[in-house]
Order: C-alpha cells, then structure tokens, then sequence
C-alpha cells in the first residue's frame, strides 16, 4: 500500500483534473518582501553617481540622500520613472525602428503601460507610499464577471463567457470525479472511513454537489435571467458537460483562475491611485535638481577609488563626464551590453547574456464605458487564447463617459509577434480580437496609444528572466561590485517584473556601500 503523503495526494489530483499545478504552486511559494522601512545610521558625505531614475535608482538616491551622501543621479529620459510609465494624453514615444507616436487620449484619460498593480506583501513599495504619503487603493485582480474567451473548436468556443460559468463548472466536475474517487473503497490511502467522509463534504460544498454528490450546476454560475420581484425566480444559463469545457479548452491552466492563484497575484492586490507615476512624481519631488534628465551614459569606468562617468545630454549633443567615490548602475541589461566599460568579464558575460522577456500593451480609449454600463464590469480582466491575451478594465472612474482599457497585455513570443507589427496594425488586431468579446469596440472606439517595451530605447525589455541555470551561471556576478560601482534593479533581486525588486535591490545597494564607508 502506498502512503498517503501530501506529494501523492498532489499526483492523483493531477492525474484526475490533468493538472497539479495549482497545489504545486504552493510549493514554490517564495518569501515576502521584509516589512520594515530601511533604517540605517550613520552619516557619510562620498558623493555617488546613480545611472537611472527608475524605482531603483530614484529609491538609492533618496536613502543615500537621507544619509548624507552627495548623489547625482543621471537619467537619459526627459522623465524619471523607467518602466514606472503612465500614458497621459501628450506622451510621445519614439520606437528603436523608427515609429512615433502621440499619446491623444482626452485629459484625465490614462493607463499604466508598465508597472500597474502592487501585491499586498509587496511591503517595501507599500512603504514607501506611506512614507511619501502617495494614496494606494485596491486593483481588481479578479472579477468573476468579467469573460473568458476561448478561440477553438469546443461547441463552447468563440463566444464570451463570464469567469464565473467557467470556475464553478470546473469546480464542481472535478470535485464530482474526487468524490467518486473517494467513494471507492479500493483507493489506495491510509484514510479511515470518517477522514473520507470528511473530504467527500468538503468535495460536496467545494463542488456545489447535489446529494447524490452529482454536480447539475447552481446559482453560483449566475443567471441568464437574474432572480427578480415575484414570479422572476432567475433563469440559469445553460450547463456546459464537462466534455463540453474540456473541447471548448477551458481545462487549459491559462483559462482557470490559476494566474491569480500564484502568490505573486493573490488578492489583496494594490495600485497606485490615479496612475503609478504618482510614485515616481513623490520621488523626484524629494529629490529634485539632483536628477540630471536628457544625460544618456556612454561610457562606464571603474577608477583606483571610484567611478567616472560619460554621458551625452541629448538636447544639446554636448558630452560630460563626472566622477564619484561610488555608482550605482540601475540601467536594464539589454541596455547596458552597448555601453562603453571596464568591467570583469564574469559581470560583462552576466550583461550580455541573462534573456529577457518582451511584453507588450495598448491602451484603448473608447468613448463610452460600455463594459460598465452594458456588461457590469468594473475593473478586472477579461481573459483569451487569442493574441491580445488579456483585458484590462479601468478600476477608476467607474460611472464616468469615458474610459482607457488596456485591450492587450502579453509577453514572451505572442508579445514579440505584436511589437513586429507596425503601430496601425497592432490597433487593429487590438480591435477585431477585442470586438469578438465586446462588439461595442467597433462603433466606441477613439484613440490606442502602444508600448511594446522590447522597441523601447532605454528599456529594450519587458524584465529579465531567470530560468534556475542562469540564475546559477550568471546572477552571482551581479551581486558583487565591480571595484566602487553596484549594480541595482529588479534583475539584481528574485522579483523580477516587479518594483518591490528594484527596491529591494536599491536597500541592499545602499546598506553595502553604507557599510563599506562606515568600516573605512
Ligand atoms: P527601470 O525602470 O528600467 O529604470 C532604469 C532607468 O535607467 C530608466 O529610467 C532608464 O531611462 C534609465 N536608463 C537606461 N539607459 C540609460 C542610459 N544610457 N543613461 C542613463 N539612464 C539610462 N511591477 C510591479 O510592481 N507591478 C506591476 O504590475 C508591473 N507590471 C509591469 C508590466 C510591464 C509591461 C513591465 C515592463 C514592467 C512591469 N513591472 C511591474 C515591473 C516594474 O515596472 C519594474 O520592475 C521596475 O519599474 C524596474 O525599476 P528599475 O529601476 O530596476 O528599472
Ligand atoms: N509583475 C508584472 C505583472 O504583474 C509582470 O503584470
């Protein structure tokens, strides 16, 4: 007889739902961000170069800064944030290939193009946000009546479907399999006859079962027609078989609610209220004249006791150069790998060589809120099997004319496909992907504005990727400095794509540099 662990219990769950991912994923939870703000002592007047206002390094600057250090920080954008990015009516964006665009969205409209939703122990940006007193609400990771839309053959296939249908029927015909698994005497389980009985109730509420533990649907689906005054008792939708569902792909892990599981996107999940760049903006509010803006570095080099840096200011073509006692160099990787150096080549081949994710999103502005005001959707994401993958409604604003969806949001190769297409044409697949979902696109419709980050200057990527034998081959190099000069970012931390890392990686900079000046 086998023995009932909880490794076994993972493989039969896989064996009947064809799927033990989402009990593996616990599994691989990875530890929260710490919950205190960083408290060093101590006072140092070195003067410190910081290449890059993104998150990691507006959060060195401003630490530094507290501590007395001399910082300069130089940003090769006319604007600090990086990958912290808010699409307001009048941004312009200049592709690698060429393409321009400007952003004609109405005034008020906006959407987040990188950096949108903050999970809740995400505590070093929660943190801050106290700290610099920026106002956070909640973000509507999920919505269970937003669609899923699955392209495909499945009799339920090529038409919308409210999450809800989905997750209650995939509940309740696998918790419907496990009961009868459990009824059988002949599983192979140390389990006495009360500890199964026990799992068939769970099953039964987790499933919604009926008493012959046979699941025939319920009211947590919804309703075709609501329940209502008198006679209006609701009119459920029709039950989908589970052969049915399977055909149609909803079984697919990307269909279930297997995204927001991962701890990464559990609910509470936070945002930043009225864009993401008011965090930025609370930053170089503190930090003001240090920032350099239009300062592209050219050249890095690390010296005897320091750092000296080149950087060509783009207004004017005019080139510069400055030293420090220490850098920090938050520029993205991809970026990077083109500039000028004297670095080790363990940390040279660490540059040239960690992959990188592209991703990509468009905002969408239409001239009525017709997900609210026709289909009940406020806020959340919709979800698809067609290239646009994802759409995300606004969480703010609910009531108002109009309104920005993000009508894609992908990465890896569906995200790489898209940024080959031209600006006219990612619009347009935007549009007739979207429109199969909601048919209000084709008549509301008024302005996209694109970001595929891959095409971006200064970013060249989505975030780096750390698959375990880069994280192995490459990752350590970074981690040490290169005589007086850091490296910080999200790519220096285990939270990649996220800002907690750049701040993560920005505190561990700043606690070594402080360190090393308070032991000289
Ligand atoms: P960056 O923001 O890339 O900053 C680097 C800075 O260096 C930039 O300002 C850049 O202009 C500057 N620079 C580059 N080259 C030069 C040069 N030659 N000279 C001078 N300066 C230079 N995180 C979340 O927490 N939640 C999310 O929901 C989320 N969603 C995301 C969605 C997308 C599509 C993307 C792309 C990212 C998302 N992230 C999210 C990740 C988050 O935006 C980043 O992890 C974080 O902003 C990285 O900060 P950073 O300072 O490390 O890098
Ligand atoms: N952290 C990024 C997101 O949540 C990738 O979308």
């Amino acid at each position: 007889m086998t023995t009932f662990t909880r490794r076994n219990f993972i493989q039969k769950v896989a064996a009947i739902t064809g799927s033990g991912y989402t009990a593996m994923v616990a599994l691989d939870m990875i530890p929260a961000a710490p919950a205190k703000p960083l408290s060093l002592q101590g006072q140092a007047g070195k003067k410190v170069i910081i290449l890059g206002a993104g998150m990691a390094g507006l959060a060195s600057a401003y630490q530094l800064t507290k501590l007395g250090y001399d910082c300069t920080i130089l940003e090769a954008r006319g604007r600090a944030g990086g990958r912290v990015w808010t699409i307001r009516p009048g941004a312009k964006e200049t592709e690698l290939n060429g393409a321009l665009q400007t952003c004609r969205f109405d005034e008020g409209q906006f959407y987040n193009a990188g950096a949108m939703r903050i999970p809740h122990h995400h505590t070093s940006v929660i943190q801050y946000c106290r700290e610099l007193g920026v106002p956070m609400e909640n973000f509507p990771n999920t919505n269970e009546g937003a669609y899923y839309y699955s392209e495909g053959k499945g009799p339920y296939s090529n038409k919308r479907i409210r999450q809800r249908e989905i997750h209650n029927d995939i509940r309740g015909y696998t918790s419907e399999m496990l009961a009868k698994v459990m009824d059988q005497s002949s599983l192979d389980t140390p389990l006495t006859k009360e500890d199964k009985e026990k799992i068939i109730e769970y099953l039964m509420a987790e499933g919604a079962l009926d008493k012959s533990k046979l699941y025939k649907g319920s009211p947590r689906r919804g309703f075709d027609v609501p329940p209502g005054a008198y006679s209006q008792a609701g009119k459920p939708a029709p039950l989908p078989s589970l052969v049915d569902l399977l055909q149609s792909g909803f079984y697919d892990p990307y269909f279930y609610n297997i995204p927001e599981y991962t701890y990464e996107q559990q609910n509470t999940m936070l945002m930043v209220s009225g864009g993401t760049d008011k965090l930025t903006e609370a930053f170089t509010k503190q930090l003001g004249k240090k920032i350099t803006y239009n300062a592209e570095v050219t050249k890095i080099y690390k010296t005897e006791n320091g750092a000296k840096v080149s950087y060509k200011d783009t207004t004017k073509g005019s080139v510069h150069e400055i030293t420090g006692d220490f850098c920090i160099c938050t520029i993205p990787l991809p970026v990077l790998s083109s500039i000028e150096h004297n670095f080790s080549s363990n940390i040279s081949r660490a540059i040239d060589l960690i992959p990188h994710n592209s991703a990509c999103k468009i905002g969408l502005q239409f001239k009525r809120r017709f997900w609210e005001e026709d289909d009940n959707i406020f806020g959340g994401i919709s979800r698809t099997n067609m290239d646009i993958t994802q759409i995300v409604y606004p969480s703010t604003g609910y009531f108002s004319k109009k309104g920005v969806v993000i009508g894609y949001y992908n990465y890896g190769s569906t995200a790489e496909r898209i940024g080959n297409l031209s600006l006219a044409d990612r619009e347009k697949l935007a549009l007739e992907q979207g429109s199969k979902i909601h048919p209000q696109y084709k008549t509301e419709f008024e302005s996209s504005f694109s970001v595929a980050w891959q095409k971006v200057r200064y970013s060249q990527a989505g975030w780096a990727m750390y698959p375990q034998d880069v994280r192995d081959k490459y990752y350590p190099a970074l981690q040490q400095a290169e005589g007086n000069i850091y490296f910080a970012g999200d790519h220096t931390s285990y939270l990649t794509a996220w800002i907690a890392g750049a701040f993560e990686a920005a505190h561990q900079t700043v606690k070594s540099i402080h360190e090393r000046v308070q032991k000289s």
